[in-house]
């Protein structure tokens, strides 16, 4: 391929190419579709890569005491329920090679908890979360985005289950949450949000075939960097002997 021209344009430019940023994945879709298993599936099949998961709800917004006495008229599926800002400045800081500090949050209490997770700079982050894609400046930080489309019965009935098991809530609460504002926020920001996808996943993690061609798309794409990246040393190199 090299012989042909086209590349070394590329590869050998008039200045060394800068070193590329991670490869940003961003995963949305409803609650309870699969978006967890689809992420730790492409972690644990680019087990040989450096991958760093970052979750949407760890930014949610503490709720004042005010608002934990109305908590059942807090909407947590609105784009308001989060603090965009500092995702974003988390994002950017790992996308130029800094470590960050992730808030912990805690669903039963509402609340953000002191104890921030570290994460490192990776090569791939992947960023999940029910309305990654419906913020325009979220979306321009990704190189791939993926919806995972699961049936509204399916997940509902994970989310009962989830809820009841983990997140210390009752059935009744739970199905008037849904009908009140999870399932009117996913018709108004959550499906519009598929549109901006480059992947539609099919019933999330049951669909390894889904998963197996996204992570081929991804090893592609870092093979092209880490390929960029050696050939700019190269240049670095051949250049300082001509000097
Ligand atoms: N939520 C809640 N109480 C809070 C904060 C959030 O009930 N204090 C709910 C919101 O209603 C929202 C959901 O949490 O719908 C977001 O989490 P979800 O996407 O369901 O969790 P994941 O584990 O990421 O889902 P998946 O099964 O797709 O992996």
């Amino acid at each position: 391929q090299l012989s042909n021209g086209s590349i070394t344009d590329n590869i050998f430019p008039s200045a060394p190419a800068p070193l590329k940023q991670p490869f940003v994945i961003g995963v949305a879709g409803g609650t309870a579709s699969g978006k967890t298993t689809v992420c730790d599936m492409i972690m644990s099949q680019l087990h040989d890569q450096r991958v760093v998961l970052v979750n949407q709800d760890s930014f949610y917004h503490s709720l004042s005491a005010e608002k934990l006495k109305k908590v059942h008229e807090y909407n947590f599926d609105h784009p308001d329920a989060f603090n965009t800002e500092v995702l974003l400045s988390c994002m950017e800081k790992l996308r130029s090679g800094q470590p960050v500090s992730i808030p912990s949050y805690d669903f039963k209490t509402h609340q953000s908890i002191e104890s921030a997770s570290p994460v490192n700079p990776a090569d791939v982050i992947i960023l999940e979360g029910i309305l990654v894609l419906n913020d325009p400046q979220v979306r321009d930080l990704m190189n791939m985005k993926i919806f995972v489309d699961t049936d509204a019965d399916v997940r509902l009935s994970r989310r009962i289950q989830r809820d009841t098991v983990q997140r210390g809530r009752n059935i009744q609460n739970v199905l008037e949450q849904y009908t009140k504002f999870v399932k009117p926020s996913f018709d108004e920001f959550i499906q519009p949000s598929m549109k901006y996808a480059d992947i539609i996943i099919p019933r999330g993690g049951d669909n390894d075939v889904a998963i197996d061609l996204i992570v081929q798309h991804i090893r592609t794409k870092l093979c092209q960097h880490n390929l960029c990246k050696i050939y700019s040393n190269i240049f670095i190199i051949s250049s300082t002997f001509q000097i």
